[in-house]
């Protein structure tokens, strides 16, 4: 496979030269480079003390600014990039003649209007508040039953047995997925989302073709079987377009998938190191269940699973007293954002009693907020809700492991009991957390 030899190739190089610049103290490389065993919310107050807008020598700025970010966000003057253009490759690959479609890289996630304007119209309709409030049933019955699972076994990890399984199963079923199989759809999942902020090496190259080219082909059945026996889903909606390409039909249906699960795992696990590393926090929640939504909320503020993303100027502009040239990308560090002693006062502070925590950007702003937004919440509050009520001796069993990705930040591994060992030997293991 010579694309691919090159590809790496170039990556490899790409991703020597950003740990090169890391090692030099650039802000965007150290904030990209640096192993995921290293703490970014350090990196993210580098960046405030250096400035509002700061340059790096990648060719882009940097800013942590919640006034910032949030206005780009929301400034039709900027557009989006894709998401690997901070490690470039060329990913384009094919099967069987047919080119596959990456979905995290093709979809109206990254699409700019009017694109991305006629695509988000067309699955809006499933995540409305009242689209949600027909899911809240779903989410508990699937939140419960895989509880039932872990319940049996003590000992288990949170993420591969739990976190991982109820946002798979939950927008399978909204999807209209016949018998999804979790296994693959959670190999497929990080593959792709993994390699957002560039392949890290040959293994995980191998990883993202392969999961491509098997997603791919699980999409295409899927929309074939949909065009045969359509349902009230959004798949079967988006096959009855005419006017819609197979490749923003395979994006599309891919996107809402993986955006659905890959995540929401994250919050889900972010949240319970949060509740596990504070003992108030988990003896309020164990008191008053209802105290799940707060700590989600919170939990989305200081450590939310999308630490940043990119705008471009269209248009040669000025950002906080720099001019910025057309087309050069800012990094807008959302997880940064989320701790600007602007706007949150003792930013640092887990405190779910916060009044403004709502200002948080953990899901961004402007036209291209979030659409899983609410769903995404319900399922990490049901979650924490029933592992607390049902194992409120919850503790850590080992050692967590960390996802590779810089802009997705969450567990790999995280082993835990339901507290029928004695305290004394869960008191040997901490929460240390090691790379991934
Ligand atoms: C905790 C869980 C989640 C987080 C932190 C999260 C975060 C985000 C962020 C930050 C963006 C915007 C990226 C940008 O502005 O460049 C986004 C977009 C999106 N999310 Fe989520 N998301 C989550 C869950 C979900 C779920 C459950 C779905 C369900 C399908 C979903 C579907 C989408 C879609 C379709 C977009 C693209 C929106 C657009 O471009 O118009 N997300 N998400």
């Amino acid at each position: 496979m010579p694309s691919t030899v090159k590809n790496a190739t170039l990556l490899l190089l790409g991703r020597a030269a950003v740990r090169a610049h890391a090692l030099l103290g650039d802000p965007a490389a150290r904030v990209v480079g640096m192993g995921s065993a290293h703490d970014p919310y350090a990196e993210y107050e580098r960046v405030r003390r250096a400035g509002v807008l700061v340059r790096s020598r990648l060719g882009l700025y940097l800013t942590a600014s919640h006034e910032v970010c949030s206005s780009l966000l929301r400034d039709p003057g900027f557009g989006v990039l894709p998401p690997n253009a901070l490690a470039p490759v060329d990913s384009t690959a094919h099967a069987g003649g047919r080119r596959l479609v990456n979905p995290v890289e093709e979809s109206f996630l990254v699409r700019n209007p009017p694109d991305h304007t006629r695509l988000r119209r067309l699955v809006t309709p499933w995540f409305t508040p009242r689209g949600l409030r027909a899911q809240a049933a779903t989410v508990e019955r699937v939140v419960h039953a895989h509880l039932d699972e872990v319940a049996a076994r003590g000992t288990f990890d949170l993420v591969g047995d739990f976190a991982a399984r109820v946002p798979i199963q939950v927008i399978t079923e909204l999807l209209g997925v016949p018998n999804a199989d979790h296994a693959s759809f959670a190999r497929w999942g990080s593959a792709l989302v993994n390699a957002i902020d560039g392949v890290r090496d040959m293994g995980e190259m191998r990883a993202l073709h392969t999961a491509l080219r098997e997603f791919d082909a699980f999409l295409d059945d899927l929309i074939a079987f949909r065009r045969r026996e359509p349902g009230d889903d959004a798949v079967s909606a988006l096959v009855s377009r005419e006017d819609l390409s197979r490749e923003d039909l395979v994006a599309t249906t891919g996107l809402l998938l993986v955006a659905g699960f890959e995540t929401t795992v994250n919050l889900i696990g972010n949240a319970v190191l949060a509740v596990l590393g504070d003992p108030a926090v988990r003896e309020r929640l164990v008191a008053d269940p209802s105290h799940a939504d707060a700590v989600v909320e919170e939990t989305l503020r200081t450590d939310p699973p999308v630490q940043y993303t990119v705008r471009v100027p269209a248009e040669s502009t000025v950002i906080a007293g720099t001019r910025v040239p057309a087309g050069t990308p800012v990094m807008l560090l959302l997880a940064g954002a989320n701790r600007d002693p602007a706007v949150f006062a003792d930013p640092h502070r887990f405190d779910p009693d916060r009044a403004d925590v709502r200002e948080h950007l953990a899901f961004s702003s402007g036209i291209h907020y979030c659409l899983g937004a609410g769903l995404a919440r319900m399922e990490a509050a049901a979650a924490l809700r029933g592992l607390f009520t049902r194992f409120p001796d919850l503790r850590p069993a080992g050692r967590v492991r960390r996802r590779p990705s810089r802009v997705i930040r969450g567990a790999a591994h995280f082993p835990v009991t339901t507290g029928t060992v004695p305290a004394h030997a869960t008191h040997r293991h901490p929460i240390v957390e090691i790379t991934g």
